[in-house]
């Protein structure tokens, strides 16, 4: 690493410990930290993930960081400040509830920084930095590594809320991809360490096809893969925190549905199976699906299905997906 990463790198750890302090300790945190309770976020859950508070000044941070001899420069190439046309430097984050981003090794790398209450944006994300590429990092690996080693499972959510509402109510084997799609490097960084993946985002328009795409992209690298399904309106955090973690792992989690099942249900929402040009490609599509299962008893078994509820012969069916299966090698 060189001299300017390790600064960028140190200077996020002094600032996750200052976040966090004003969080508990300042006047001005004092909304930050009551709307965290309002969410249902015990102390203990806010030590734990070192969430904090950034002042509403242009420049607390200015000042703090100088103070500590860092460069304004390697500060605004970390994301952590932002500089304009003359040269002055001002406070990135400014009166919003900060969530540490960690990398692998826990090591803060990120912020994400959540308004209190309603004012756009939402979050305040770190810039991509030299330390932070969020297309690689999944949030809390580090902590719930060694969960998702013992459960031979991992869940994966849309957002940091879920991850730590889920971990506050037992449920430690949950990572995040922060809103953004699935990438292929997350995606092979789980398969290194379990074989099921259980997808589960909002309750949306935008989480089920984003949900879509990660269940195509997990299961094409061979993983068993889930999506649970999640009531509309809802993410897994709010599901939690009304109902609890263990009507969430029951009615949520446990009751998830396999990769062809949650792709059968999400084609048929698309075609109105009554009409008879839709059920055909209705059943193409999901012929295509069930191609890309590779055990032949679950092949055979989605088919059987289907030859029953659309009364197709089934070698027909059988004959299709080989020959799908036969094109794409
Ligand atoms: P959501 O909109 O589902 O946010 O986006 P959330 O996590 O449920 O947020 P709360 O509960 O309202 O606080 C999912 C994830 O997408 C990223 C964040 O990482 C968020 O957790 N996101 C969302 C952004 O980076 N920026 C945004 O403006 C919105
Ligand atoms: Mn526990
Ligand atoms: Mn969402
Ligand atoms: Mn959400
Ligand atoms: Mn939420």
């Amino acid at each position: 690493r060189s001299q300017e990463s390790q600064s960028m790198l140190e200077a996020h750890q002094w600032l996750t410990k200052l976040y966090h302090h004003l969080l508990k300790n300042s006047k001005e945190g004092q909304e930050a930290y009551q709307y965290l309770m309002d969410r249902g976020f015990t102390d203990e859950t806010i030590q734990k993930y070192q969430i904090g508070f950034s002042p509403n000044s242009k420049d607390f941070v200015v000042t703090f960081l100088e103070k500590k001899g860092y460069h304004p420069q390697t500060m605004v190439k970390a994301g952590l400040l932002s500089t304009n046309d003359h040269g002055d430097y001002a406070d990135r984050f400014r009166g919003r509830v900060i969530f540490p981003l960690r990398n692998h090794l826990g090591k803060t790398v990120a912020f994400a920084g959540r308004s209190i209450g309603e004012q756009e944006p939402k979050y305040l994300n770190s810039p991509e930095t030299e330390l932070f590429h969020k297309g690689r990092l999944l949030y809390n690996f580090d902590l719930a590594r060694s969960a998702i080693r013992k459960e031979k499972s991992v869940l994966l959510f849309e957002g940091f809320g879920d991850v730590i509402t889920a971990d506050q109510a037992g449920i430690h084997n949950a990572v995040a991809t922060m809103g953004t799609a699935l990438s292929s490097s997350q995606a092979n960084l789980l398969k290194r360490y379990v074989e099921q993946v259980i997808i589960c985002y909002d309750g949306d328009r935008a989480g089920i096809e984003a949900a879509v795409k990660a269940a195509k992209l997990v299961k094409s690298i061979g993983c068993h893969t889930y999506v649970a399904r999640v009531p509309d309106g809802l993410d897994p955090d709010d599901f939690i925190q009304k109902n609890g973690g263990e009507r969430f792992r029951r009615e949520i989690i446990d009751t998830s549905d396999t990769y062809i099942s949650f792709m059968m249900s999400y084609l048929r929402r698309d075609y109105n199976l009554q009409l008879e040009g839709d059920r055909i490609t209705y059943i193409e599509k999901v012929l295509q699906e069930i191609a890309v299962l590779d055990r032949a008893v679950e092949r055979e078994h989605y088919l059987n299905e289907l030859a029953a509820e659309f009364k197709m012969a089934l070698d027909t069916l059988k004959e299709e997906v080989q020959r799908i299966r036969g094109k794409s090698g």
